[in-house]
């Protein structure tokens, strides 16, 4: 039986990505170029630079791509991309190339919501159980999902303000360290020897919901109060008080959805569920309540386009394929 192999194409917001999975679950290659040092001097993602290096970027990457898998374009069986939601001028380039790629190739193309990719990302390395809760944390998104089966998606909880890794990243340029700040945190948070307590926002008791925006502004306060008494703050407690807010209700929101729900496995997805702390809190709460946890290795964790190809090889399955008439949908919901 031939394989199916689905070139995948993301570029939702800085980083440009093209990947080849076979069977939804075999990385051929996964090939990535970060514009990571350009908005490093900005402080955060600039758009119109964004979507201008993803045209200089999207056929070096796509040749290196097949190049590297030994492939050509007639040895794949469809071309998937994400559609949304992410930077407009970002998302058009990949849907454009993807587009592009499918009209001439005459395969059959697919459309990929970026969370679903997140998710999916898991299927690459862990089985699935269902039903299950999904932990998605990234610099855009901080959502539960309960997942009652494969391809279903219900919203239980979400971020009333700031997403999660948006928080890291604020706090981080509040101390000064390089952008993206969360993984910096992380490491500071890890070598901390001292901490600051910082205040959870548990919402109303019964909400799966979350706020970061009150955590933020809380460090920030602490922050200018030291600068006017002409203090210091040692920046690792800082990390550590505000790394284990996060930790503590993100955990906690999760664990219970699993329990209420019934959940077989817990599932944690996006760019800071590369987090190690986060990693080994979950690790130890499921493992005290009995329940199976899996999250992606650190390369399926942040923006990749392996994802992609995961998440589209269900849409093979059931044979649901995007014509090529789809836009670009920033605002798309899951
Ligand atoms: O999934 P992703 O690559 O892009 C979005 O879809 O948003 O996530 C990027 C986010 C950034 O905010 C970054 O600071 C955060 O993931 N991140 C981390 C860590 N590694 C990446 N946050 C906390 N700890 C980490 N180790
Ligand atoms: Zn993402």
């Amino acid at each position: 039986k031939q394989p199916v192999r689905i070139l995948a194409i993301e570029t939702s917001c800085d980083e440009t990505a093209v990947a080849i999975v076979e069977d939804g679950k075999h990385v051929l290659v996964n090939q990535i170029s970060s514009q990571m040092k350009t908005h490093e001097q900005y402080g955060g993602v600039v758009p119109e630079i964004a979507s201008r290096q993803h045209v200089e970027s999207m056929t070096i990457i796509l040749e290196e791509a097949l190049q590297k898998a030994k492939l050509s374009l007639t040895d794949l069986s469809a071309i998937a991309v994400t559609k949304g939601p992410g930077l407009v001028g970002s998302l058009l380039v990949g849907v454009t190339a993807a587009k592009s790629l499918a009209a001439a190739t005459q395969l059959p193309f697919i459309g990929v919501h970026h969370i679903a990719g997140h998710i999916y990302a898991n299927e690459l390395e862990h089985e699935l159980t269902y039903p299950l809760i999904a932990l998605v944390v990234s610099g855009g998104h901080t959502e539960l999902i309960y997942m009652k089966e494969r391809g279903s998606f219900e919203i239980i909880g979400q971020t009333r303000d700031d997403a999660v890794g948006e928080a890291y990243d604020k706090v981080g340029r509040a101390l000064q360290l390089p952008y993206p700040g969360g993984p910096h945190i992380d490491r500071l948070a890890m070598e901390a020897d001292g901490t600051i307590e910082l205040p959870r926002a548990w919402l109303e008791p019964d909400s799966y919901d979350f706020s970061f925006s009150g955590l933020k502004s809380a460090v920030m306060s602490i922050l200018n109060q030291a600068k006017m008494k002409g203090q210091t703050v040692e920046p690792s407690h800082v990390a550590h008080g505000f790394q284990a807010s996060v930790i503590d209700v993100l955990s906690t929101k999760a664990m219970r959805a699993a329990e209420q729900y019934g959940a077989r496995q817990l599932l944690l997805a996006g760019g800071v569920a590369a987090n190690q702390g986060l990693r080994q809190a979950l690790t130890e709460a499921c493992a005290a309540a009995n329940i199976p946890f899996v999250y992606p290795s650190m390369a399926y964790c942040t923006d990749n386009a392996a994802m992609i190809g995961a998440a589209a090889f269900l849409k093979w399955e059931q044979q649901a394929f995007t014509g090529l008439d789809m836009k670009a949908e920033p605002l798309m919901s899951l």
